[in-house]
């Protein structure tokens, strides 16, 4: 089969590094791919928001099944383009890709369908909108309703912090047209998780839980960013939690896209809140999740070019994904600066030294080769993945390979995992008390 990925950050270069294990591979693409993705995929100098030119290139080179990696693509309807003309395409239609494309829609959606979620209003008028946040309680959130590239959320402890956040959206339309219309929300406690799932839009397969890291600093400090480090499986979901999850939000969202004649084919991902109250959900995305998916795939064991083959043929209910039983752990390496302005251009070092680990991957998300060399070209330049015998083996050998490699300026988190650990030893703790018959 020939395939084509479209995209070019680290989620696309572990897609490429899992679809180039299957035999029923013959030729891969990636349009435009990285310095990394390059080893192993032919790059194509095509933009993923370029619909119409991914369309020319995989109807002229027969492209069996296209991959999309990012959500823009995704919400201005790659999917619908190529399955008119017949070209399979995993992925959301446009209409179903508003589950991220619109967070209104999203809020609306679960409110319908009782789906656990924070208690929201919307809003098209500034005005209105500003009344509202003047006898809101705090803290609060204000989002943008379309996409706005992971900055269009603001945790807001005050009025004037939740006014000026309706201003940058509203008035001076910071995200565009994304931002005609805001949500305003409750701000949720509690433990981030993400769950993804893979659906034929009748059926879906759960993937390994995952925990993103967001903040660009250690103990969760200072901005936040696409995702500076991840882990799987996620400490804090028990089988019981796992078991609502699904039953309260996975279950219930395929089952309503499907009722409501917007069937939703494709990776579902569900970042939700885990509080006092179970599980509430922050945002939908339509797309597998970055850093996480370089996190699950070095896991999954199954031939991931089938899955998404049973997932375009309507049949995931014959599937069953089989798992590594070891702990992933992935550690995003970005430039420094990031997330605000940092330099491109530097050259990488030790790539060769931290691949000689076994267990490891160095997945590329912003670099380019030139010559010989493997240049930085983002803000998250790396994502360095080990799989270890539990968590805390796996941060370990995570962190040697991580220490390998260098670049100028390089900037990386030193705990991920470590919320993880500590989950691990309190729920260790409090079994050696019952044990012993501490209360
Ligand atoms: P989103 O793009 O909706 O996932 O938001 C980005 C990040 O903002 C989330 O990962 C959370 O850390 C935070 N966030 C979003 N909504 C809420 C909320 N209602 N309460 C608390 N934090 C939130
Ligand atoms: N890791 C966050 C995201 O993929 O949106």
């Amino acid at each position: 089969m020939k395939v084509l990925i479209v995209g070019s950050g680290g989620r696309e270069h572990a897609l490429a590094w899992k679809i180039s294990q299957s035999p029923k591979l013959t030729q891969l693409f990636c349009a435009p791919g990285n310095g990394g993705i390059a080893q192993m995929a032919e790059c194509v100098d095509i933009k993923a928001e370029d619909v119409e030119g991914l369309f020319k290139f995989a109807k002229k080179m027969a492209i069996d099944l296209t991959i999309v990696g990012p959500e823009v693509s995704l919400v201005a309807g790659i999917v619908d383009r190529f399955a008119a003309a017949g070209l399979m395409i995993f992925g959301p239609s446009q209409a179903a890709a508003r589950l991220e494309g619109s967070k209104v829609f999203a809020k609306e959606f679960m409110h319908r369908r009782n789906i656990p979620t924070a208690v929201f209003q919307s809003f098209k008028k500034i005005e209105a909108a500003r009344r509202f946040v003047e006898q809101a309680e705090f803290p609060l959130v204000v989002k943008a309703d379309g996409l706005a590239a992971g900055k269009g959320v603001f945790v807001c402890s005050s009025i004037d912090e939740a006014k000026s956040a309706l201003d940058q959206i509203m008035k001076q339309k910071v995200f565009a047209e994304a931002g005609n219309c805001v949500v305003i929300e409750e701000c949720l406690q509690g433990e981030e998780v993400s769950i993804l799932a893979i659906s034929d839009g009748e059926h879906y397969v759960i993937l390994e839980p995952a925990q993103d890291h967001k903040r660009i600093f250690d103990d969760d400090l200072g901005p936040n960013t696409g995702g500076m480090g991840a882990y799987c499986p996620a400490t804090i979901v028990s089988a019981e939690l796992l078991e609502q999850i699904d039953a309260r939000v996975i279950e219930p969202t395929i089952r309503g896209m499907q009722r409501e004649g917007i069937p939703f084919r494709g990776v579902l991902y569900a970042g939700l809140m885990v509080g006092k109250d179970g599980p509430k959900v922050l945002e939908f995305n339509v797309r597998f999740g970055d850093p996480e998916t370089q996190a699950v795939l070095p896991r999954l064991k199954s031939d991931l070019l089938e899955v998404m083959l049973a997932a375009c043929a309507n049949r995931l209910n014959q599937v069953k994904l089989n798992w590594d039983p070891r702990t992933s752990v992935c550690v995003v390496m970005s430039s420094g600066g990031y997330p605000g302005d940092y330099e491109k251009g530097k050259e990488i070092s030790g790539l060769e030294q931290a691949l000689e680990f076994e267990d490891v991957a160095v997945f590329h998300a912003g670099t380019r080769k030139q010559a010989n060399k493997i240049l930085t070209d983002g803000g998250r330049v790396l994502g360095v993945t080990g799989l270890g015998q539990g968590l805390e083996k796996a941060i370990e050998k995570t962190y040697e390979a991580v220490e390998q490699i260098h670049f100028d300026r390089c900037f990386f988190r030193r705990d991920i995992g470590a919320k993880g650990m500590k989950k691990a030893e309190d729920s260790q703790f409090k079994k050696l008390s019952r044990m012993k018959g501490v209360t």
